[in-house]
């Protein structure tokens, strides 16, 4: 697929602008969604400030997912439920070659302790969504070890790796449109299972921020 249509469910956060803007940086349009549309159009027209073309838009949830083929996920999940919740209230809104994209991060962050990962059945947010999405939608994750403070300070060079996992078919698709963002390299981290590392390792970023009292770790991998 090289004609893909970027949408960001929950896009008017901090992950998701963060995306939006890296990718509008390098030409490539998204639309960010929200639950009420005057934010997302509101969120859209600052990042097109920065970026200095029109290629944000700001939708409704349900019509950023219908004017997609590439979703991705990016609410917050403090309670998981409300991610699974939002994900099936959207499904009949999505596109018969529509690629899901997950870059949620279920954690506990405990006072003084660091991050740790949120228990769930399927051991990860991604295993987890896997069995509430319908088989014919490809599911992969992405952008879970990036941090929104890294993505948004855009006049930093982001110089830094993102692990892409999941459905084989969709991991290039997605690979490739996180290649166009600078400074991101984008490796193949294999299939779905591997979803319980990353977040794990998204953890082990959180933890690694509060004791060396940094905003924005992130991980270079060697010898790929
Ligand atoms: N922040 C990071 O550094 C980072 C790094 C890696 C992964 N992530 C993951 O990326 C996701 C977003 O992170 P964030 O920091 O951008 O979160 P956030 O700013 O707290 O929330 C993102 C968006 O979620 C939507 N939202 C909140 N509660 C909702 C609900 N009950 N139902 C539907 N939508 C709701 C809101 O959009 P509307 O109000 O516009 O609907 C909000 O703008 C999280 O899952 C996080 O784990 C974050």
């Amino acid at each position: 697929m090289s004609d893909y249509k970027i949408g960001l469910i929950g896009g008017t956060g901090d992950q998701g602008m963060g995306i939006a803007l890296r990718l509008g940086l390098s030409g490539v349009p998204t639309i960010i969604g929200s639950r009420t549309k005057d934010k997302a159009e509101t969120k859209a027209a600052e990042l097109n400030a920065i970026i200095g073309k029109e290629l944000v838009k700001g939708m409704a949830n349900e019509d950023c997912v219908a004017n997609s083929n590439v979703v991705m996920l990016t609410v917050n999940v403090r309670a998981f439920e409300n991610a699974i919740s939002i994900v099936e209230a959207l499904l009949p809104h999505f596109q018969p070659e529509t690629i899901f994209v997950d870059v949620t991060v279920p954690l506990i962050v405990e006072k003084g302790t660091g991050s740790v990962m949120t228990d769930l059945p399927e051991l990860s947010a991604t295993e987890t969504l896997r069995k509430v999405i319908p088989k014919e939608f490809p599911v992969v994750g992405a952008f879970k070890t990036i941090s929104a403070h890294a993505l948004l300070h855009h006049e930093t060079p982001l110089n830094r790796d993102t692990y892409i996992y999941g459905d084989k078919k969709a991991r290039p698709v997605v690979k490739e449109i996180a290649s166009k963002i600078e400074g991101l390299r984008p490796v193949i981290a294999g299939p779905m299972r591997t979803a319980r590392t990353v977040e794990g390792m998204t953890a082990m970023l959180i933890t690694l921020n509060k004791f060396n009292k940094v905003t924005d770790t992130g991980f270079t991998t060697v010898g790929v």
